[in-house]
């Protein structure tokens, strides 16, 4: 695959996969993450770049863009990968997880993706892709913060989609489910009883698998393809890859 793509998120879980997968395409990646470590090592790995980025700070999501761009003499996509998990019931949510939930989840994607724009203008197929959740599609019982955040993402990808298509930009949003940290910390606020009734529900509710999907196996080569020009006429969707989770 002939394609300069910046990952956003690529340090770990999900966003790991697709630097790697990517990778094995054929694609350059650079990788953003404010988690240094981890970071430089998966890119290291996969044989591509990174750069040091939290995607709250303005400043440091141009700067970072910018220089990505720049090392690769270009840029195609952005993978916007990048996201926490706020969870509590609705009634106990706090100001500030609601500020925090946003300003990762909804204000970090408008950034990242503004400093693309005007390198993916450039190009003739560029895209973006950005990371929701089923939890923006569907009720999240003890999660609302975290599903009105990716609520806000999802709506914002649908408008860009068209504000952009002028540009030859597509936009899509994946609403993935994954075996990640994310999740392990989901699990974790767990005690056993609850821990059973989760995996029976998933057991359930996941006709492919009854499971979390595997990072690298099961998500990140529909990134892949989403990055590709195979997805050309394809814009303004929301891609599940959840193994038939709320079908
Ligand atoms: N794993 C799932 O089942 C699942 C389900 C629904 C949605 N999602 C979404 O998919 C995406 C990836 O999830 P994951 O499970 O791989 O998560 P993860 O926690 O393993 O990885 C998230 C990455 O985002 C980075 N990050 C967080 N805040 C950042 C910031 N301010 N600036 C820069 N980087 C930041 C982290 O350092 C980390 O590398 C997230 O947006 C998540 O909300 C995941």
């Amino acid at each position: 695959m002939d394609k300069k793509v910046i990952v956003v998120g690529g340090a770990s879980g999900v966003g790991a996969a697709c630097v790697r997968s990517l990778a094995a395409a054929g694609a350059s990646v650079v990788s953003l993450d404010r988690s240094e470590e981890a970071g430089r090592e998966v890119a290291r790995q996969a044989g591509q770049r990174f750069r040091l980025c939290d995607v709250t700070d303005r400043d440091q999501v141009f700067t970072a863009v910018d220089g990505a761009a720049a090392d690769m003499g270009g840029l195609d996509a952005l993978v916007h990968v990048a996201g926490i998990l706020v969870q509590g019931p609705a009634e106990e949510a706090t100001d500030q997880d609601w500020a925090r939930a946003m300003d990762i989840n909804g204000r970090g994607p408008m950034l990242t993706n503004q400093a693309a724009l005007p390198h993916l203008k450039k190009g003739e197929r560029s895209s973006i892709t950005n990371f929701a959740s089923s939890a923006a599609l569907t009720a999240y019982p003890n999660g609302a913060v975290y599903a009105a955040s990716k609520g806000a993402v999802t709506a914002w990808t649908r408008t860009i989609a068209v504000e952009w298509a002028q540009f030859g930009i597509r936009a899509n949003v994946v609403h993935p489910s994954a075996a990640t940290s994310m999740v392990e910390q989901h699990l974790s606020k767990m005690n056993d009883e609850e821990k059973a009734s989760y995996s029976e529900m998933m057991r359930q509710k996941v006709p492919l698998g009854g499971k979390f999907g595997d990072p690298d196996r099961d998500i990140a080569p529909v990134i892949t393809f989403l990055v590709g020009d195979g997805a050309r006429f394809m814009t303004g969707q929301n891609v599940a890859v959840n193994g038939g989770y709320y079908i």
